[in-house]
């Protein structure tokens, strides 16, 4: 039996007042802001890793290969495990920083954890800026990475917590927007610094990631901390205050109690971590693994990290390939905004959904234009500028479906259905699941297009398809329901799907 949306008429769906009040939008769109790093980061290194005189400095065995190899096999001319390490070792790191952060996000508030996020994010730049051997890149990327797991483990919290129920989605989705822009900016950077005489261009563009770390670290001390984590460190008076001030109504009781409740529940618990493992929160548990796990497995990495790297693979030449990267990163930003606009409205299992067919389709339809004309030898002969124009158009609707499903989803739904106690362990493991799997992506990404070829595509599309019947079967819809009820939507879920797998080993 599919899932079905939210509490259940008659099931006592509290309604809190509150309005999207000018100082909860303007809040939330600067707490957004922390996700421009992660998007930076994710732009630009596809970027670099294309450029000549980045690689001729740093991984020059590289690009004697690119240069040697332009004849022979394309599938395989990038496929450097030294390279491909430069990219991903910043998501191990990610990984190891959300879950310290977890610590601090729920002992000191998550403005601590955001402002963490940009001062290491900061030095990383710097570092990468000046490097002059290969242990400086890796050393910087480290730090970025720090600074990316404190960051992606808070904002996405906050901002769940401080938004009006009503408009949880939509303000969410302003941290998935802001990953968007960081990558559009990067990619449009990129294109300019690459044409820098003297080839030093990378340096600007590595160096350039400064700027959003700024804008986090000063976010991150100007902005208040969320009502739901001062009543968690005992401030109850001034965080009525804040949600009076947040809400814009004077009559904030109602969800200031349960805030309350929510929290002595949560003051009963010592271990989060261990507490993440009862069996009552099975089921929260299971979505964040597989929510992040799903997110990677869509493939969209390869298309951000290695948009040039693959263009240029399917014949268009460096500077076009860049191009190209800036009109997927356009798409990109577009089709987020759709669901800043659907969110709320829709639901978050309509656009899961759609968005999966989406991709399906789209995927495999890359996947034969590849195979018909790169074949199983990687030699494509002259290509003609149709055929770029498809590949180009698929990619650009895939990557649509994903800026309007699973991308922002894939923050906003683990950030919201977590109860309080464990909310913010909870979300390291989401962050974490993520940064692993964007890890394992990036670095099995340029072998297994070298081995498996055009079936990359199709090995993608199959994940496409089980997490598209995952979400169908198994995550009951949460729009419009205030975080701290959403206990409730599990229980009336369970009830409505005892025979579902994720609630039959719940209840034994
Ligand atoms: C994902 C990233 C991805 C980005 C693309 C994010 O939600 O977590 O891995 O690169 O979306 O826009």
């Amino acid at each position: 039996m599919p899932a079905v949306g939210g509490i259940a008429p008659g099931s006592g769906k509290k309604e809190y007042p509150g309005n999207l009040t000018p100082y909860v939008t303007v809040t939330c769109v600067v707490a957004a802001m922390g996700g421009l790093i992660f998007g930076y980061d994710i732009g630009i290194s596809g970027g670099v890793t294309s450029m000549d005189s980045f690689l001729r400095k740093f991984f020059p065995s590289v690009y004697r290969k690119k240069k040697e190899d332009s004849t022979t096999n394309q599938y395989c001319q990038y496929d450097s495990q030294k390279l491909t390490m430069f990219t991903s070792s910043l998501y191990l790191a990610a990984l190891a920083a959300s879950l310290v952060a977890s610590w601090i996000t729920r002992k000191f508030g998550r403005k601590l954890s955001m402002l963490f996020g940009g001062v290491l994010f900061c030095a990383g730049a710097i570092i990468n800026g000046l490097a002059k051997a290969v242990w400086m890149l890796i050393l910087g990327r480290i730090l970025l990475g720090f600074g990316i797991g404190f960051a992606n483990q808070s904002v996405p919290l906050y901002l769940s917590e401080m938004a009006p129920y009503r408009y949880r989605g939509a303000l969410n989705i302003g941290f998935q927007l802001s990953i968007t822009i960081g990558i559009l900016v990067a990619n449009i950077l990129n294109y300019f610094f690459a044409k820098i005489h003297g080839g030093w261009g990378w340096r600007l563009s590595l160096g350039g990631a400064m700027v959003p770390a700024l804008i986090i670290t000063v976010g991150s001390l100007i902005l208040p901390d969320t009502p739901n984590s001062m009543i968690e460190r005992g401030r109850h008076e001034e965080a009525r205050t804040k949600l009076r001030r947040v809400r814009g109504v004077y009559d904030v009781d109602e969800e200031f109690n349960d805030l309350v409740l929510a929290s002595e529940e949560s003051k009963k618990v010592e271990h989060p971590w261990k507490n993440l493992l009862q069996r009552k929160y099975r089921p929260q548990l299971t979505m964040a693994i597989a929510i992040p796990f799903f997110q990677q497995l869509t493939g969209i990495n390869v298309i951000m990290f290695y948009a040039p790297v693959l263009f240029d693979t399917i014949g268009f030449g460096s500077q076009a390939a860049l191009m190209s990267a800036v009109i997927t990163g356009l798409v990109n930003v577009f089709a987020t905004l759709v669901s800043i606009y659907g969110v709320d409205k829709w639901g978050r299992r309509f656009l899961f959904l759609e968005g999966g067919i989406q991709m399906l389709i789209c995927q495999a339809v890359v996947a034969a234009c590849i195979g018909a004309k790169f074949g199983v030898n990687g030699n494509p002969g002259e290509l003609p500028k149709w055929y770029a124009v498809v590949v180009v158009l698929f990619i650009c609707v895939y990557v649509a479906g994903f800026a309007w499903s699973w991308g922002p989803l894939g923050w906003l739904v683990p950030s919201e259905i977590f109860p309080l106690e464990i909310r913010s362990a909870a979300q390291s493991v989401n962050v974490s699941v993520n940064m692993l799997f964007t890890f394992i992506v990036a670095q099995v990404f340029l072998t297994m297009l070298c081995h498996i070829k055009f079936g990359l595509f199709l090995f993608f599309a199959f994940f496409v398809l089980m997490m598209s019947i995952f979400v169908y079967y198994f995550l009951p819809e949460t729009k419009g329901i205030p975080i701290e009820e959403m206990t409730q939507v599990w229980k009336s879920h369970c009830m409505e799907n005892v025979k579902s797998l994720l609630c039959g080993y719940v209840f034994g």
